[in-house]
């Protein structure tokens, strides 16, 4: 500023004391108190974008950015001699900037037998352990994860949804359950499927996102409050009330954490329903594909069953308990069926030399929290010429080249992003309309 203009400043000052300028200085911050609150409040209205390439714009949720997802490490579990499939996931990882830590796996053979776990019949079982090495994400993971971070924190939470927000209750809306005795997940009880599953759209949660979080407990959610985040898998049960009179369910049950289901509509990243299968020996599709609108995406707590522990998240609450159950107190069967189990409520039925869980004791005292999300977030790719390892759920193995539920899948687009594709030029492996 020059001196003289310097001089007609203070002279326009001297002219006009600053208290007159008082209403013009109301106006100023009322406009900035006014711009805070359309940011911070109307600002929230999308705070879900309706583009699913689109990440959210939310302080709390910016370390799913970072290169472990938001969680402190992810391990991967690698057989020492599957060095291609080591080979596969370094390369997706590195293309999706994500840091992995691989775990040499071990198979039944080595583990001396004093080592495992009750019952006796688990020497047969373990030694069919296998590598988790052939998991697949689509490229938007983060984004995929962002959303499920909000609904994690909601169906963690130890506050009551419906006091803290009590109009919340007007907008639960009822889908018909469409899992029969058949098609339900048969490692726990078919017989109590509810008739009804109570939702709400992720969206109308949103007040209760902030109230959810506080600072350092990581963007998902109190750690405290969940055991396993189950973000893979190849099917999951609809959740269920474990206190509900099977009587009762022909009514709508009461809404509860346990049976909550949120709905985040019109998700590009979830194909239609008939794309939404677990495996090529599936017949019809995921109920999810019946009970809900196309490409809707679903989040609740794995209280109806779940299987293959393709990729979750533990807590240290989660990890004890884990240990505990599986390594201490013991378990019969495959593992990714009776951490299932464990999910919703059961524990393992160790045969008939063991006693039976007593059932009253059971409903009162077990409260796990598994959360999960349908489709899932990280699936089963089936490899180019490769026979898995693993047997497949209807019987034979799997011999497809795909990656199930997802369809920007890293796996399946590697050639054109090592590339350099964009985003936008990749595949979609499970497109809306007819080949
Ligand atoms: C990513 O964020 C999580 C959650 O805040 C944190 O624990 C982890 O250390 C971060 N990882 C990196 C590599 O910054």
């Amino acid at each position: 500023m020059s001196p003289k203009g310097g001089a007609a400043f203070e002279a326009a000052k001297r002219k006009r004391p600053w208290y007159y300028s008082r209403p013009r200085l109301l106006a100023t911050c009322l406009l900035f108190v006014g711009l805070w609150t359309w940011l911070n409040i109307g600002g929230n209205e999308i705070l879900i974008p309706e583009s699913s390439f689109e990440y959210l714009k939310d302080e709390s949720l910016r370390d799913i950015l970072n290169t472990t997802l938001g969680f402190q490490k992810i391990f991967v579990l690698n057989l020492p001699f599957r060095t291609d499939r080591r080979d596969a996931m370094s390369l997706s990882a590195a293309i999706s900037n994500i840091k992995l830590e691989f775990v040499d796996g071990v198979t039944g053979a080595s583990i001396n037998q004093k080592a495992y776990p009750p019952p006796e019949e688990n020497i047969k079982h373990l030694a069919g352990i296998r590598g988790k090495d052939d998991v697949d994400w689509d490229i938007r993971v983060r984004q995929n994860l962002q959303r499920f971070a909000f609904a994690s924190r909601v169906l963690s939470s130890s506050h009551d949804l419906f006091a803290t927000s009590p109009n919340l209750k007007s907008h639960v809306e009822y889908q018909s359950n469409t899992e029969t005795e058949d098609t339900a997940f048969q490692i726990i009880d078919t017989k109590n499927l509810p008739k009804t599953l109570p939702s709400l759209p992720l969206s109308s949660t949103r007040s209760t996102f902030s109230q959810q979080y506080n600072k350092g407990e990581g963007p998902y959610g109190d750690p405290t409050k969940w055991d396993i985040l189950w973000l893979g898998h190849c099917g999951a049960g609809m959740p269920r009330d474990p206190q509900a009179h099977p009587t009762s369910l022909k009514h709508h049950t009461p809404v509860s954490p346990s049976n909550l289901i949120l709905t985040n509509l019109n998700d590009d990243t979830v194909p239609v329903g008939r794309h939404i299968k677990a495996h090529p020996f599936q017949g019809g599709p995921d109920a999810l594909a019946t009970a809900f609108p196309p490409h809707t995406r679903i989040y609740h707590r794995s209280t109806g069953g779940e299987l293959c522990t393709v990729g979750y998240a533990v807590s240290q609450r989660g990890a004890r308990r884990l240990l505990h159950q599986f390594g201490i107190k013991g378990w019969n069967g495959i593992f990714d069926s009776e951490m299932g189990r464990w999910c919703a409520g059961e524990d393992p039925d160790m045969g008939p030399s063991y006693a039976k869980p007593d059932p009253v004791k059971k409903k009162k005292q077990k409260e796990r929290v598994c959360v999960t999300s349908q489709p899932p977030i990280f699936a089963h790719h089936h490899p180019m010429q490769g026979e898995s390892d693993i047997g497949g759920l209807g019987g034979g193995y799997a011999r497809k080249y795909e990656t199930k539920y997802l369809r920007y899948s890293v796996r399946m687009n590697l050639e054109r992003l090592v590339q350099g594709k964009g985003e936008r030029e990749l595949e979609d492996q499970w497109p809306d309309e007819e080949e």
